[in-house]
């Protein structure tokens, strides 16, 4: 059976350099890693937490210096998500973990967009971009960087929170969210991924997010799933990302479908699709194995992420 068509809404655009690519950018950049070859890369995905990906990842983010090597590494992911059933993606882009390197806010905006703008005549899969701001660094920084994407026009719908989580909660980006609110920008945020429920409620109460990322720590609070049932709050779910990251300890321990019992309105989603086992298809399959889910589920989850994504209503009626 051909996958279902689906939106992918948890993607970040980093996480999907693969082993041969980042070795391909660093040759073409001039660049000598500190791994033998891509397998020897590969070898070292085996995380414990967050912190021990992120670490990786960013450090692998060296690879990327031009234009060319952000929209190349984009429309590799649009071409593998594409067999993926993807039909519509929200990708996230982390521009503080590029200026900090010395590479300008236009390289890697313009060099992402550049891969988007065609990314429905190319792969047949629209898709937009959404800036996210590293929680770890300051919230004064991300507000400086907000500031200058509205003041160049940079194509975005909408604005992310990631990295770090414990230790950073939500409200102090609360000026962020104001801000990229009044632009006209949608609002999601990485919330109880890692930390708790208690993050999950700033999210929604102080950020006022149109969508969460991860969000299946909610579980441990009737409260709170109480209120995100209510409010129809789409939970973009990524089950490969949180074996790997043992935030649940495996596939067969996956809250999915306690969530959808609850009645949440959860998507699958791959996260970081190079680092952690696979794209959405992939995710998908984990699940359908660990849980039989039904040919139904399946089709709610699909569905759910179509009308969980940031589409006018002609293209969302095109995928339904
Ligand atoms: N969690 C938080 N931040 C991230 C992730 C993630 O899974 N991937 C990239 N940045
Ligand atoms: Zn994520």
């Amino acid at each position: 059976m051909p996958p279902l068509p689906c939106a992918e809404l948890h993607l970040h655009i980093e996480g999907t350099l693969e082993p041969e690519l980042i070795f391909a950018l660093a040759d073409r950049n001039g660049i000598r890693l500190p791994y033998a070859d891509a397998a020897d890369l590969a070898a070292r995905y085996a995380f414990t937490d967050l912190q021990s990906f992120l670490d990786l990842y960013y450090a692998n983010m060296d690879v990327l210096r031009t234009e060319a090597d952000f929209t190349d590494m984009t429309r590799a992911y649009l071409r593998r998500a594409a067999t993926a059933g993807v039909r519509h993606a929200e990708i996230m882009l982390d521009p503080q973990a590029h200026l900090a390197r010395g590479v300008a806010l236009e390289t890697c905006v313009d060099g992402v967009a550049a891969a988007l703008a065609t990314s429905e005549a190319d792969h047949g899969i629209s898709s937009s971009l959404i800036a996210a701001f590293l929680r770890d660094r300051p919230a004064t920084e991300a507000l400086g960087v907000l500031q200058d994407l509205i003041a160049m026009q940079a194509p975005i719908v909408g604005i992310g929170l990631d990295s770090a989580e414990v230790g950073y909660p939500p409200s102090l980006f609360a000026e962020v969210y104001d801000v990229a609110r009044a632009a006209g920008l949608k609002c999601i945020a990485h919330a109880g991924e890692e930390g708790p429920p208690g993050y999950v409620w700033e999210a929604l109460d102080v950020l006022r997010v149109d969508r969460l990322d991860h969000g299946i720590r909610c579980l441990e609070d009737d409260a709170l799933v109480e209120r995100l049932v209510a409010d129809g709050v789409p939970l973009t779910v990524c089950p490969l990302s949180n074996v790997r990251l043992r935030a649940v300890p495996s596939i067969g321990d996956h809250p999915l479908p306690a969530m959808l019992a609850r009645g949440l309105n959860v998507s699958v989603n791959s996260d970081d699709p190079a680092y952690f086992g696979g794209y959405v298809d992939d995710n998908l399959a984990a699940l359908v194995g660990a849980f039989d889910l039904s040919i139904d589920d399946q089709a709610l989850l699909a569905a759910n992420s179509v009308r969980s994504a940031f589409l006018d209503g002609n293209r969302r009626a095109v995928l339904l």
